[in-house]
C-alpha cells in the first residue's frame, strides 16, 4: 500500500522536473506543468460552507508545496469538479444544487449565496488556497462533466442539463461568488471509453459528449446565448451492415445463460444492463440478446462470434427498444 503523502511527493518531484525542462528549453513561460487534483483535497462535505475550507491535514504541507512552485512559475492550480459524483452515492444530496439552474436549498457564506455544489467546491479552493497564502493563485478545472449511462442519474437529459450550464454560468465571465472573471473548465468528456475500468462504477464508460461515431448525443448551446451554435456530426463515417447478433427466437427452453452473458460480457461491454442503465429492465431473454450483440459487434461482427452453440443468431431487425439501444 502507497500511502497518500508518497504520491504526492512523487507528483512534486514529476511535476518540478517537467517544468525546469521547460524552464530550461526557454518555453516555460509559455508552457506550465500542472498537477490534477479531485476535489477531495480539501475537505468540503465535512465543511459546511466553501469560507470553512481547508486542505486535508495530512495533505495540507504537500499541497501548499505544489501551490507554492505553481504560484512561482505562474502555472495554475488544477482541480477536477464533478457535481455528478457529489449525487452518485449520496441519496440525500440535493439533486438541484448539482446544476447550474438554481436550487430550492441555497447554502448561504457570510455575503454569498451558493445554489450549486460546483461555485462551492470551486470556492472552497480559493479559501483555501487563499489561507495557505496563495489568494491569487490562477485555478483551472481539468475536468467536469456528466455521465450519460451506467447510473439512475446518469442520462442524457442530466448531462444535457449539467454541460449546457456551464456555458451559461462559469464560461460566461460572472464566475463563482469568491472568484470573479472567466473560469477555464475542460469538459469531460469527447467521446465514451468502453474499455475504461469500470471500478469507479458503470457510468465511467459513458463521459462522452459524442457517441462513438461522432453524433452528437444531445444538442448543446456553445455560446451560452439562446443562439443555436451547437454541435455538429462527423461526416462521412463509414459504417458497418445494420445487423445484430441476439438470441434465436426458436430457443425454447432456454438453460441459464449466464455463463455465455459473463464471456460475452467480459470480452466486450455491458455498463447498459446494470442496476439504473438504460438497459436495466430487459427480460433474461433480453440481457442475453444484449450480451451476445456486444460481443458480436465488439469482434466487428465476424460470423464466428454470433454462435454460442448454436444458441445466437444474426438478425437485420434492430433489437433496440426505448432508452435501450443496441448497437
Ligand atoms: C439482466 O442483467 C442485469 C445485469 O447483470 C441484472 O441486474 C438483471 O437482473 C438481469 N435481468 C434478468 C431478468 O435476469
Amino acid at each position: 500500500m502507497v500511502s497518500v503523502q508518497a504520491v504526492f511527493l512523487a507528483f512534486i518531484t514529476a511535476l518540478k522536473n517537467v517544468q525546469n525542462a521547460l524552464n530550461h528549453a526557454g518555453i516555460g513561460s509559455q508552457v506550465k506543468a500542472t498537477v490534477p487534483f479531485n476535489a477531495d483535497i480539501y475537505n468540503s462535505e465535512s465543511n459546511p460552507v466553501p469560507s470553512a475550507g481547508d486542505f486535508r491535514p495530512e495533505i495540507r504541507d504537500l499541497t501548499i508545496e505544489i501551490a507554492h512552485f505553481l504560484h512561482s512559475n505562474d502555472a495554475p492550480f488544477t482541480i477536477n469538479i464533478y457535481p455528478f459524483l457529489s449525487l452518485y452515492g449520496n441519496n440525500d444530496f440535493p439533486v438541484d444544487y448539482a446544476f447550474f439552474d438554481g436550487s430550492s436549498k441555497p447554502i448561504r457564506d457570510g455575503d454569498h449565496t451558493y445554489t450549486n455544489v460546483f461555485d462551492a467546491k470551486f470556492d472552497t479552493l480559493v479559501w483555501s488556497l487563499t489561507k495557505a497564502g496563495y489568494p491569487d493563485m490562477k485555478i483551472i478545472v481539468g475536468e467536469s462533466g456528466w455521465p450519460t449511462d451506467g447510473d439512475k442519474n446518469a442520462n442524457t437529459q442530466n448531462a444535457k442539463r449539467l454541460n449546457q450550464g456551464f456555458f451559461r454560468k462559469p464560461l460566461s465571465g460572472r464566475g463563482t461568488p469568491a472568484r470573479k472573471g472567466l473560469i477555464d473548465v475542460y469538459l469531460f468528456s469527447v467521446i465514451d471509453e468502453n474499455a475504461k475500468s469500470i471500478a469507479p462504477g458503470s457510468f465511467e464508460r459513458h463521459w462522452g459528449i459524442f457517441e462513438f461515431d461522432g453524433k452528437p448525443k444531445y444538442e448543446i448551446d456553445l455560446s451560452g446565448l439562446q443562439g443555436n451554435k451547437g454541435l455538429f456530426a462527423v461526416e462521412a463515417v463509414r459504417y458497418m451492415h445494420k445487423r445484430w447478433c441476439v438470441l434465436n427466437p426458436h430457443v425454447k427452453d432456454l438453460k441459464d445463460p449466464q455463463r455465455e452473458i459473463d464471456y460475452s460480457c467480459s470480452l466486450s461491454d455491458c455498463t447498459a444492463l446494470g442496476y439504473g442503465s438504460s438497459c436495466n429492465h430487459l427480460s433474461v431473454q433480453g440481457n442475453t440478446s444484449y450480451a451476445f450483440n456486444m460481443y458480436y459487434q465488439f469482434m466487428d461482427q465476424n460470423s464466428w462470434s454470433c454462435d454460442f452453440s448454436g444458441l445466437a443468431v444474426v438478425t437485420d431487425e434492430d433489437p433496440s427498444e426505448d432508452q435501450c439501444r443496441f448497437r
